[in-house]
């Protein structure tokens, strides 16, 4: 047993998924979750103002005392995975564990890749996946659209403005008959059913929140690292009440203390 708690960070509410997956799995666990709002979004940085940021924000959490860190972005995972996998705290980034789920898929017809710019052009989840299922077709997408509307509360698929993002950011997997879609970008996952209610049901899509998340407590169960009492703690380089008042909406609970403001510096 090791009381200490899970940190968890990502750029904005994006994150948020993976720390409502790993609360649904390991609901004792105490959570930090670094919010970095003020540098959203990641998508749109170049990869050593991403290795800049991963050290940051992994610092942020080693000194809050964290027994492990889950770099809750397919962003900084896919450009950073090097600094994560030596950091001195256990750590871990998203892809590995989404891109095994999505090649464990009985499919084999073509599938969708969606994240950031960042993710896109780094050809990671492109270049795992294409290694795991050889001859599959993979569309690759990037969506940097997707991020500011989230941030900005466009996140009921009823919103016109985000139908019309997704509409036009997706037409290539509607015409490439994809099969499944990875959601490579955590922030993805809450957009979710705007994203289903364009490609149809059938469409199976795989979350890098929740894979990761799964990764994360089956590490900590392993480990004997589990144990804790259930709470959660926030930090954030924006707003405490604007990230207070979409935390309690998207986890369905106000039981936190106010997050705390953490300045951080331009990359
Ligand atoms: N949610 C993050 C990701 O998984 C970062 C998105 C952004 O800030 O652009 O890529």
């Amino acid at each position: 047993m090791d009381k200490r708690p899970v940190g968890i960070f990502d750029s904005g509410f994006g994150g948020l998924t993976a720390v409502k997956a790993l609360r649904a799995l390991l609901p004792d666990e105490d959570i930090i979750y670094f919010a970095d709002s003020a540098r959203v979004p990641y998508g749109a940085k170049t990869p050593a103002q991403l290795r800049r940021i991963a050290k940051q924000d992994m610092d942020l959490l080693s000194s809050c005392g964290v027994k492990a860190i889950l770099a809750a972005c397919g962003t900084v995972s896919s450009n950073t995975a090097d600094i994560i996998e030596s950091y001195p705290v256990p750590a871990m980034g998203v892809i590995k564990s989404v891109v095994k789920a999505m090649g464990n898929l009985p499919l084999s017809g073509a599938v969708g890749v969606i994240a950031t710019e960042a993710s896109i052009k780094s050809g990671v989840y492109q270049r795992q996946l294409g290694a795991l299922c050889p001859g599959r077709e993979i569309i690759a997408v990037p969506c940097p659209a997707f991020v500011p509307l989230i941030e900005s509360g466009h996140v009921s698929p009823d919103d016109e403005e985000l139908k019309a993002a997704v509409r036009d950011a997706l037409k290539p997997m509607k015409e490439g008959k994809i099969q499944a879609l990875l959601l490579g970008c955590t922030h993805f996952g809450i957009i979710s059913e705007a994203i289903s209610a364009y490609l149809g049901e059938d469409v199976i899509l795989v979350s890098a929140a929740d894979c990761a998340a799964k990764e994360m407590a089956s590490y900590l169960e392993k480990n004997s690292l589990t144990g804790g009492g259930g709470s959660l703690r926030f930090l954030t380089s924006g707003s405490a009440e604007d990230f207070s008042a979409s935390a309690a909406k998207f986890l369905g609970t106000s039981e936190f203390p106010c997050p705390e403001h953490v300045p951080v510096m331009e990359v």
